[in-house]
């Protein structure tokens, strides 16, 4: 099924959204391009947040976000309750993340990952469905701030 995503990153993800946003519509979704329109420098929580209020603003929508690691963009999408950024690396972290997390915002390094794995990535990201069942209670917990209690499974 054909998923919407919106797409940001910081002046050290610049380089690659043309790349990634061009993979995305091959792959048959739409991609909405929230900036920045060139490769100066700007704050990587500016577009963290960007993504993150597009996202949850658009049920059912997914974000892709890159900085130079894919830390610090992770890191602050993941500030804004309701989102759940995973950062990945492989395959194997994108399809799980989706399976596992229900995560709703990839994130991935420029300097760290090379093109044929982004395609990998954005594939297993975009086909994967969450598995719901015992992660739907993990889920859950993230969202009410990490409350305690036992959901063994
Ligand atoms: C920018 O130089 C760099 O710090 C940023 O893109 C990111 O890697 C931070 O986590």
């Amino acid at each position: 099924m054909a998923k919407k995503f919106y797409i940001a990153t910081d002046h050290a993800g610049y380089a690659l959204k043309a790349f990634v946003k061009d993979v995305v519509t091959t792959l048959g979704h739409e991609i909405v391009d929230l900036g920045p329109d060139s490769a100066d420098r700007v704050d990587y929580p500016d577009y963290a947040r960007k993504c993150a209020e597009a996202v949850l603003a658009d049920e059912g929508s997914f974000g892709i976000l890159i900085c130079g690691t894919g830390i610090g963009i992770s890191i602050a999408a993941n500030k804004i309750q309701g989102i759940r950024a995973a950062l990945c690396h492989d395959h194997y972290t994108a399809k799980l993340t989706r399976l596992h997390n229900d995560a709703n915002i990839l994130c991935f390094g420029e300097r760290v990952v090379g093109k044929g794995v982004i395609i990998d990535m954005i594939e297993a990201f975009a086909e994967t469905e969450f598995e719901g069942g015992r992660h739907a209670g993990r889920v859950a917990k993230i969202e009410a701030g990490c409350s305690f209690g036992s959901n063994l499974g």
